[in-house]
């Protein structure tokens, strides 16, 4: 019989998984594996591989506070529970690797965003707007809970926006941008009555144009502009040149806004600039404010301006060592620093509009995996590593690959006592980039079986997934108030056979025998 996670359907737990009473809770007791170990502790601590910000913690089960969703905890029998609903409970009805989402950390994320953005406008008279960055994990599920809340959303291609309509999204409340939007995404995005759409190329300007004069639309458009800032996590950098595909100059835009007033059918509302992701602090936001208000200034010659959006990359924890900025902070100081912008050119303040993705979904959520192998290696100088392989990997976070983002890593299925062992936590993949978490510690006692999870991964994940090695793709389940369900089905190995067509006509795969080999030599 075929394993139950290959056959994709959606599965529902029944009944409400049985909830742990967070009140009155005991502390948890530490629980030997139930398989003969080997504790690592030792061979990590002789060494010296973890970087300098990873210090060894006190205890390695501890969850570190702001990296997990709020509901996290474990139980008297150490078993991690999210949002009323056990880890181990997950596994036995999903099945491993299994993204975690737990709705309640998501909405609330919305309603705080949204809550400090208003709160930073208001004293200076003007609205602010939230879009959920979709592409940071969109599926119908999410673009309701957070329509809900109060968020417009912004898609960047036609199928994010198929997604948006499909949930029920007011077309009015959503934004397009994107680089390279197609003839038909642009058609179909008018046709739908889409709030806004951001012109990022004069050639899109040009494909726009024709496609509101063919249907006689009348189509509010931003300018993506590039102000030269680029911020990462603490730095920023500001060029007055970036040498990237987004957007246009602060030089081109002057002509590009200007060849959108003459043109029927299109209403010029406004800038639009993102400068990067993952950043903490206010210090890059208030320097592109400062290039963006200047050119804002300016092309308030040409006729009124009513809306300003600043984009997203409101930075997260992924790991104990990441103290991001309180949302409400990067409100108040971003607002803040447009408002001085403006006085000082005796400007009227416009409208202020936000993209976050990862702020609202990173932290809310949790990749389980299931320990198939542990392995110290050795390396030159005499020192060892620990890796630790897990049933998932680049297929399902292709994260630390792609950008060498730093993860970190629980056994959720018990508490140890055995002292913290620095690992890395390897995927299953080809390729010897395939790791899920750089470096952590975990008990020494880690063993096959063992139940990992690893928090924090919400945004970017799930909407990075691919197939790599025919690894099936993990479904989503979303946790609430002690119950579980399906919001996003897995691919099975069924699903991708499906997609094959050269197993259209059923017959069967070549074998390879003796005879078909013969003369071969
Ligand atoms: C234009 C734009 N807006 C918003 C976002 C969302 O960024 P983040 O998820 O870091 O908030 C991105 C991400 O790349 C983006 O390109």
């Amino acid at each position: 019989m075929a394993c139950p996670r290959l056959l994709g359907t959606a599965r529902r737990v029944s009944a409400p998984l049985p909830r742990h009473p967070r009140s009155a809770q005991a502390p948890p007791a530490a629980v030997a594996p139930k398989h003969p170990f080997h504790d690592w502790s030792e061979l990590s601590a002789s060494t010296s591989l973890a970087p300098d910000w990873l210090l060894p913690p006190a205890d390695a089960n501890a969850l570190a506070e702001g990296v997990w969703p709020a509901s996290a905890h474990r139980d008297d029998d150490g078993v991690l529970w999210i949002a009323g609903v056990s880890t181990s409970q997950l596994r036995h009805e999903f099945g491993t690797p299994l993204y975690v989402v737990d709705e309640g950390e998501v909405r609330d994320h919305a309603r705080r965003t949204l809550a400090a953005f208003r709160a930073a406008a208001l004293p200076h008279g003007v609205q602010a707007r939230v879009y959920y960055a979709g592409k940071a994990f969109l599926c119908a599920e999410v673009v309701r809970w957070v329509t809900a809340e109060g968020l417009a959303v912004d898609v960047c291609t036609g199928g994010e926006l198929a997604v948006a309509l499909a949930a029920g999204a007011d077309p009015a409340r959503l934004g397009f941008h994107g680089n390279n939007k197609s003839v038909v995404e642009l058609e179909n995005a008018v046709s739908v009555g889409i709030g806004s759409i951001v012109i990022d190329s004069a050639v899109e300007l040009d494909r726009l144009a024709t496609i509101v004069e063919r249907a006689g639309a009348t189509q509010a458009v931003l300018v993506r502009v590039n102000s030269g800032v680029h911020a990462e996590t603490h730095d920023f950098l500001a060029t007055a040149h970036e040498d990237q595909k987004f957007g246009f100059t602060l030089d081109e835009a002057p002509a590009i806004v200007a060849r959108i007033r003459e043109t029927p059918g299109l209403q010029f509302i406004g800038l639009h600039c993102h400068i990067g992701s993952q950043i903490f602090g206010t210090a890059g936001f208030q320097e592109s404010a400062a290039r963006i208000v200047e050119l804002h200034a300016a092309l308030l010659e040409g006729g009124e301006i009513p809306v300003l959006n600043l984009g997203g990359g409101f930075g997260i924890a992924y790991t104990s060592a990441d103290d991001p900025t309180p949302i409400e902070d990067l409100a108040s100081g971003i607002v803040a620093a447009v408002s001085r912008e403006c006085g000082e050119r005796g400007i009227p303040m416009p409208h202020l509009a936000f993209e976050p993705g990862r702020a609202i979904v990173g932290q809310a959520g949790v990749t389980l995996y299931e320990v198939g192998t542990t392995k110290p290696v050795d390396l030159d100088g005499g020192a060892q590593r620990l890796y630790v392989s897990v049933d998932g990997g680049m297929s399902d976070n292709a994260r630390p690959a792609l950008y060498g983002a730093d993860f970190s890593a629980r056994i959720a299925s018990r508490l140890s006592p055995a002292p913290p062992a620095l690992v890395r936590v390897v995927g299953k993949h080809c390729e010897s980039g395939d790791i899920v978490v750089d470096a952590d510690y975990l008990p020494g006692d880690v063993v096959p079986g063992d139940l990992l999870a690893v928090p924090a991964t919400g945004a970017y994940c799930f909407s990075l997934a691919n197939n790599y090695n025919y690894v099936p793709r993990p479904p989503v389940v979303a946790v609430r108030e002690g119950s579980a369900r399906v919001i996003v089905r897995g691919v099975t190995i069924d699903d991708l056979l499906a997609h094959d067509a050269g197993l259209d006509d059923g017959r069967p795969a070549p074998r390879g025998s003796d005879e078909t080999n013969e003369g071969a030599e």
